[in-house]
């Protein structure tokens, strides 16, 4: 039981989240607005999920509220058109070992289902990155599979 569960994280070692993908632009997208009004609003269910699970952590802006680390302008992963680290990341959450055990990300993959991790990665790829993305439910699936092995 215990080497599943190491097995699950050996495999997201914070030294590789995240991953850069080739292809990514030079500049990144700028601070998105502090209010959910305004900015990105097109995916309905997508911003839905990020004010329920995301927001408190990340704030509306991307320049997190509660740590410089939690912040997502600017990251590789959001300007990834792929969004496979950003759906990655929500699936599985993170575990970084700082001197005082730090905020982490919790893991949402049993909390959502492809369709809405799909819609959230998507979201927020739309208001923090440059290009957007276009993940779907099967993606996520298929990510859950990888995870899973
Ligand atoms: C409890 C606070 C918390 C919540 C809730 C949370 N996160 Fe995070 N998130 C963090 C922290 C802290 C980091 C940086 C972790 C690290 O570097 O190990 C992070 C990192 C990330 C990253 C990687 C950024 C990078 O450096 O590339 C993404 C993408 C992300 N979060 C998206 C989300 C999404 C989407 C949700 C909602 C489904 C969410 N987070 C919910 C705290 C949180």
């Amino acid at each position: 039981m215990g080497e599943a569960f190491d097995h699950r994280f050996s495999q997201f070692a914070p030294e590789d989240i995240p991953v850069p993908s080739p292809g990514l632009p030079a500049t990144t997208a700028p601070v998105a607005p502090a209010s959910h009004k305004d900015g990105v609003t097109a995916d309905a269910r997508g911003k839905k999920v990020f004010a329920s699970a995301c927001a408190s952590c990340h704030g509306w802006s991307g320049e997190s509220p509660v740590s410089p680390m939690a912040t997502l302008t600017g990251t590789w992963a959001v300007n990834d058109p792929a969004a496979t680290n950003v759906a990655q990341i929500v699936l599985s959450g993170t575990k970084r070992h700082t001197p005082d055990d730090a905020l982490s990300i919790p893991a949402f993959g049993d909390a959502y289902s492809d369709d809405e991790i799909a819609a959230v990665a998507n979201y927020v790829t739309a208001r923090f990155g440059t290009k957007g993305s276009k993940l779907t439910a099967k993606d996520v699936a298929e990510l859950r599979e990888q995870t899973a092995e």
